[in-house]
């Protein structure tokens, strides 16, 4: 749904609790024009009034957003006199101030980045996303990528990393250690895989539907921007919005309790190039069960992993029936989130004070 007018006013007219999660980008501070007046929001004498304006606007949707749910603000930084303002650092502390729990900062790493003509420091290649949520306890959908070649090149091998620092001492967990485990739980690629009697098997090549979920995304995201035919220069890309929008906005939620469904995923691997034997198979012994395991040479073989969501459960035991999660932009734009939505199956509504926008907004959602 997208909704036109300023957002100070069109908030009012929407539930209070009825979104799950808000996914925006307000306008940068002195960066583009917008055609909304004087008063434009981005374009007030100081950072600091700027930041308050918006915080006001932030706190006014905070109604709307259901106890569990959070916010995720898409913004960079404003150069002034050769030094950053610090925008981002500054809107953390404020909405810190204003109630609102800080989760963490993502940093979008673009890689094709601005050009620009500095001497005197670097080109500013990322913008932040940050992320509050209204209250302590907030529904988070864990992410999760591929496992990297290298790790799944070493399934079902006997990791022999060692530490190379005292953590037992300094308290802290050994990584060589977490990385023994994980390993050890990953079936092997076709080749010799330790059982846990100590014993050797073969797994033969067939693809693996009893893969762990793969690994856990970080906060450093390397996503390109998108270029739009339309005339507005400060949309974001889907894939940034896409990550943001499966772990922050349930696809339903219960409407008697608001518990979230949960995701269910299949995992598998599919062969990206072929294994070639190049030795002999040998298990191995008791006493080294891992000792003729580089004898087995299929790791020429290349896999990759295919995640593929095939449904969603309910969490909760209500038995009330359920709807479908909603999310809300306040500064929409040209409709990149609630195309987003609706690619991911959620409900959305989008607020927009440019006429001119909210007709770019129809017009990708309707050829979407
Ligand atoms: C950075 S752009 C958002 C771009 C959007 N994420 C996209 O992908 O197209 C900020 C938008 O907020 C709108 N805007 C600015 N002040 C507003 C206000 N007070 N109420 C509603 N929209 C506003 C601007 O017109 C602009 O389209």
């Amino acid at each position: 749904m997208l909704l036109f007018g300023d957002i100070r006013d069109v908030i009012k007219s929407i539930n209070d609790k009825s979104v799950n999660a808000i996914i925006t980008s307000p306008p940068y501070y002195k960066q583009r024009h917008y055609n909304l007046g004087p008063d434009e929001l981005g374009w007030e004498k100081t950072s600091i009034e700027y930041l308050n304006k918006l915080v006001i606007i932030f706190n006014m949707c905070h109604s709307v957003l259901t106890n569990n749910g959070t916010i995720w603000v898409v913004i960079g930084d404003k150069w002034k006199n050769g030094r950053p303002l610090r925008i981002p650092n500054k809107l953390i502390d404020l909405m810190e101030d204003n109630g609102w729990y800080f989760r963490q900062e993502i940093v979008w790493h673009k890689k094709s980045k601005m050009p620009g003509s500095y001497k005197n420091r670097f080109i500013t290649d990322y913008e932040y996303v940050l992320w509050f949520s209204k209250s302590r306890r907030y529904h988070f959908e864990a992410q999760y990528q591929p496992y990297s070649e290298a790790t799944l090149k070493q399934c079902g091998q006997l990791y022999k990393g060692q530490a190379v620092k005292d953590y037992e001492s300094a308290g802290a967990q050994n990584p060589s250690d977490v990385k023994r485990r994980i390993i050890a739980k990953m079936p092997p690629i076709g080749g010799v895989k330790q059982l846990d009697n100590g014993n050797s098997s073969y797994s033969g090549n067939t693809p693996d539907f009893n893969m762990g979920k793969g690994s856990l995304i970080g906060s450093v995201w390397t996503i390109n921007p998108e270029r739009l035919h339309d005339a507005h220069f400060a949309a974001y890309p889907q894939d940034l919005i896409e990550r943001i929008m499966l772990a922050a906005c349930p696809f339903e939620v219960c409407t008697h309790c608001g518990a979230p469904k949960k995701a269910v995923y299949d995992e598998w691997r599919i062969d990206t190039r072929p294994g070639r034997n190049t030795g002999k198979m040998k298990s191995g012994t008791d006493t080294d069960p891992n000792k003729n395991l580089h004898n087995s040479t299929l790791s020429t073989k290349r896999q990759k992993i295919i995640r593929k969501l095939i449904r969603h459960d309910p969490s909760c035991t209500c038995g009330a029936p359920f709807e479908r999660g909603r999310v809300l932009d306040p500064f929409v734009g040209s409709g990149t989130t609630c195309m987003v939505a609706n690619k991911l199956g959620r409900h959305s509504i989008g607020i927009e004070a440019n006429k001119d926008y909210i007709l770019i907004a129809k017009k990708r959602l309707t050829s979407s």
